[in-house]
């Protein structure tokens, strides 16, 4: 063929190509329309025209600069971790790396469920004497701390190349556009930002009962002196550290990660946090060393205490479809039995290949 017939054949094959995605994307739209009508239930987020080319399987191609996302994947919740990771992926198109931190003995069950999966990532396997001395030896309360949950305290060990970088729970649901969360401003001399428990939109799911936990109060004993020597005010509005972006050369600078290991060092040897301690023990140690001193993250961005009680919690279903990030902290996991908006976490599910995870449901058959 000469040159000037195989470009024809080109010219001829782009105008195809572009036709077909035309129509496509009208047919997208159309179906997009459609949702918005006010008969429909409205169930879960909402799919933009590009996002039906994300769920329909087609291949992302993602470019530009990296956004180092750590996670945590213990053993029992491998599917939390999957799950939350596959919402993120599906609801954007930036170049997201997920660094998984886990347990040495479920490298091999993490991989085999990731191999099922096109989520671009790096497993970090974490040793939990590095905890040693800086947990409490009552082996009762050893039992019940999961080694896991300190991974946060060590991000810039696990991401030594990142200046910037988000954390998050496992227990958490994406809906908006990662690429939002991680471009987030962080103020001058800020290793962190954080969503503050007073926000209207969060303290909306508080539970009644639930003690003093939008507070300093909540989380520290203020009869401590090593507590009263902080100076600091117990009423200050506490923040979930479940969710946070990091600017880890200033952590790095400031020694943060020294700093969190010295409370907890600390409280090992003379019990600092409230005897009514309800959420994460991770969370003392961070609220000492941000005191004062740490971003915010958008609401919207952070709706929490999905899992604070069962069915029946208090958002609307609007205000859910309208959150950009969920997080279930609380009693109540969506793969449990009874949990608050399940079926938004079920849609992003990815069934585990070795049939050792499984969802739990009493209604299984009704759906
Ligand atoms: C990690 O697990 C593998 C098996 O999965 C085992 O062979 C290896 O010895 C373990 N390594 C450590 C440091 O425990
Ligand atoms: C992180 O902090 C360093 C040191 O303060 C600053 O130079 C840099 O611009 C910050 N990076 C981002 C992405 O905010
Ligand atoms: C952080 O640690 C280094 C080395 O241990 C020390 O030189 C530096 O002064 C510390 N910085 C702060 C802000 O504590």
């Amino acid at each position: 063929m000469t040159v000037r017939r195989v470009n024809v054949v080109i010219l001829v094959l782009l105008a195809i190509a572009f036709l077909i995605i035309l129509h496509r994307n009208l047919l997208n739209l159309n179906d997009f329309l459609k949702q918005e009508n006010p008969d429909s239930v409205p169930d879960g987020p909402m799919v933009l025209p590009f996002e039906t080319d994300l769920l329909s399987g087609h291949k992302v191609i993602r470019t530009g600069d990296e956004i180092p996302v750590l996670i945590t994947a213990p053993e029992e919740r491998l599917g939390a971790a999957v799950t939350a990771m596959n919402s993120i992926y599906r609801n954007s198109k930036a170049n997201v790396v997920f660094n998984i931190v886990t347990l040495n003995e479920s490298v091999v069950h993490l991989r085999t469920w990731l191999s099922k999966t096109d989520l671009k990532h790096k497993i970090i396997i974490f040793d939990p004497k590095i905890l040693a001395g800086k947990i409490s030896n009552d082996p009762q309360k050893e039992a019940a701390v999961k080694p896991l949950t300190f991974a946060r305290f060590y991000m810039p060990v696990f991401l030594p190349d990142a200046e910037k970088a988000i954390y998050l729970d496992d227990d958490v649901i994406v809906q908006g556009d990662i690429r939002e969360l991680f471009d987030t401003s962080l103020k001058f001399g800020h290793a962190a930002a954080f969503s503050e428990d007073c926000d209207s939109s969060s303290s909306k799911g508080m539970v009644r009962g639930a003690g003093n936990q939008n507070s300093y109060i909540g989380f520290l004993d203020f009869k401590k002196e090593a507590i009263k020597k902080l100076g600091m005010r117990a009423n200050t509005c506490s923040f979930n550290p479940g969710v946070f972006v990091a600017n880890l050369t200033e952590w790095k600078q400031q020694n943060i990660t020294s700093q969190l290991e010295f409370w907890m060092e600390h409280n090992a040897k003379e019990d600092l946090y409230s005897k009514t301690l309800a959420d994460s023990i991770t969370t003392p140690p961070m609220l000492i060393v941000f005191y004062k001193h740490h971003s915010n993250i958008d609401p919207m961005w952070h709706v929490r205490h999905l899992g604070a009680t069962g069915a029946g919690n208090r958002y609307s279903a609007q205000f859910v479809k309208a959150a950009k990030l969920l997080h279930w902290n609380g009693h109540y996991k969506p793969w449990g039995r009874t949990s608050s908006f399940s079926d938004i976490w079920d849609k992003w599910y990815i069934p585990d290949p070795t049939g050792k995870f499984h969802t739990i449901r009493r209604h299984t058959e009704e759906k």
